[in-house]
């Protein structure tokens, strides 16, 4: 079966891998939505790179390292060391309009491929969710709505 469904164009190069009933495309997901006929997706669902510097080079450098940088040391639970997280308190004024800034651009590019009543389901954190959400909703979407996980460990207290 052939899955493409039009959404790979030909002027988009990236890894592609079909599992099952999936596609699964590794790339930047800016380029991809360029590429996206409009109106052609019913929903997104996406764990995004919160503050965007955790993906710098030199932060990657700094997390394989385990020196320095934006990372928290990782929490350990039950036995399984944790990978580390980035520190989002640490970002500055012009890091968190960096930030906003991509979830405006990002936005614009999510409406027009979505469909019409399509919706997204976006992982958040409290720090970061405010200017997130702001962003989102500068870029074009409507906020309709959140869910909020209950958790009862000392996971805060630890890192
Ligand atoms: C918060 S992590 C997701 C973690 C994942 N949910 C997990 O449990 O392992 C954000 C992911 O977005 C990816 N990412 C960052 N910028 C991207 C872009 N422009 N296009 C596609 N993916 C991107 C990063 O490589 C990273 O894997």
């Amino acid at each position: 079966m052939n899955l493409n469904l039009g959404i790979l164009s030909d002027s988009w190069d990236c890894q592609a891998e079909q599992i099952g009933n999936s596609l699964i495309l590794h790339g930047d997901c800016f380029q991809w939505f360029r590429t996206v006929p409009e109106n052609s997706i019913h929903a997104v669902v996406t764990d995004p790179p919160y503050g965007l510097k955790e993906y710098d080079i030199e932060q990657i450098v700094k997390r394989e390292n385990c020196n320095g940088g934006v990372w928290r040391i990782p929490p350990t639970f039950d036995g399984h060391k944790r990978a580390p997280l980035p520190r989002f308190t640490a970002l500055t004024q012009k890091e968190r309009a960096k930030c906003h800034d991509f979830f405006v651009e990002w936005a614009q590019l999510v409406l027009r491929v979505m469909r019409p009543g399509g919706h997204l389901f976006i992982a958040s954190n409290a720090f970061l969710s405010q200017l997130v959400f702001s962003a989102l909703v500068a870029g074009g979407l409507e906020f309709r709505g959140e869910l909020q996980q209950v958790q009862e460990t000392s996971r805060t207290f630890l890192c």
